[in-house]
């Protein structure tokens, strides 16, 4: 031990016997957060793009090994590439994650290739507009089909292999749609995406005090190519979407990163069942808010009386 370090450590201890620092001060001062994935395995889909893909590459990173989900084979493939030039085990499957049966064969293929499951990113979905009187019940089925049940199917069959080892962390992904309705045309998305907030507190109460904790990370408007089609189809679109973000700026994919690597690891023990905005302030402020500060004088608010 250097000079230095010695009298650090003598300091340190001195004050610690003088009480003037307390055990739980001497852990922090002394633990480190812990962010490290290594020897953990991750679940992620939609990882050809977007936010499945900028999750997968954030908890390779700090080390995991990613099992890369997504119908888009290729676009899964090229994220492969990326996160094996880290020096990580991937798995890539085109399981369409709207079929259980299909889920349930890929998990037993993740057993047989990655061992174990500690981290599932339930993230691929699709959206679907269409006016409220004009929503075939077809489609509303297959919308709730892909984001509900089969969000579902993937936290089954991931919660059922965490609860037998008594660990795991599940990253459902909603929408600001969740909690708040949208408007155009959204009507079959919201539904959708409002159960899947109710499954998390719901898994997160009957799983946690088996050692599996369940979030949801409620996004507002992250650019990705069917957002950007849709603005340039309606060129008032982003300045609407811009009004509800105090933020000033859409989203982008990797926004989402440090959220992910906080709740795939162990830092996040005693977060579960919450949803988790991350939207750039929209579901701070409420529909009719405006963004910034108006300018007028210090207005009150106190009724006034004749
Ligand atoms: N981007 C946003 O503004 C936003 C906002 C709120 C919520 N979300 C939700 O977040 C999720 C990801 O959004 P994104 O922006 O990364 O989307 P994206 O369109 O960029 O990527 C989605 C990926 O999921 C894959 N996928 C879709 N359905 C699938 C299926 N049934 N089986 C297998 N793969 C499938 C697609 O091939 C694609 O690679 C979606 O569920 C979306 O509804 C997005």
């Amino acid at each position: 031990m250097a000079y230095e370090d010695s009298c650090a450590a003598y300091r340190l201890f001195a004050d610690f016997v003088g009480n003037r620092i307390t055990p739980l001060d001497l852990r922090s001062m002394t633990k480190r957060l812990h962010f490290d994935l290594s020897g953990k395995v991750a679940v992620i889909s939609g990882a050809a793009q977007g936010l499945g893909r900028a999750t997968a590459m954030a908890v390779a990173q700090y080390g995991a090994d990613v099992a890369l989900i997504d119908r888009n084979v290729s676009g899964a493939e090229a994220t492969a590439a990326a996160i094996s030039a880290m020096g990580r085990k991937c798995l890539v499957a085109g399981t369409d994650v709207s079929s259980p049966a299909e889920i349930a064969s890929l998990f037993e293929q993740v057993d047989g290739e990655l061992g174990r499951v500690d981290f599932l990113g339930n993230i691929a979905g699709d959206g679907f507009l269409s006016a409220p009187e004009d929503l075939s019940i077809e489609d509303l089925h297959r919308v709730l089909q892909n984001l509900v049940v089969g969000r579902f199917a993937m936290c089954q069959q991931a919660g059922r292999r965490m609860l037998a080892q008594g660990s795991g962390s599940i990253m459902n992904i909603g929408s600001i749609a969740s909690s708040t309705a949208l408007g155009r045309g959204h009507i079959a998305y919201s539904m959708a995406m409002g159960a899947v907030v109710q499954m998390t507190r719901e898994l997160s109460t009957e799983w946690s005090h088996r050692g599996v904790r369940v979030n949801c990370v409620t996004p507002a408007q992250v650019v990705n190519p069917s957002l950007e089609a849709r603005m340039r189809d309606d060129p008032t679109l982003e300045g609407r979407f811009l009004k509800g973000i105090p933020a000033g700026s859409l989203g982008q994919p990797e926004d989402i990163q440090g959220l992910a690597v906080m709740l795939a690891s162990d830092s996040s023990r005693w977060i579960t069942g919450a949803i988790i905005p991350m939207d750039g302030g929209n579901t701070a402020m409420n529909a009719g808010g405006t963004p910034g500060h108006e300018r007028r004088a210090v207005q009150t608010f106190r009724a006034e009386t004749k």
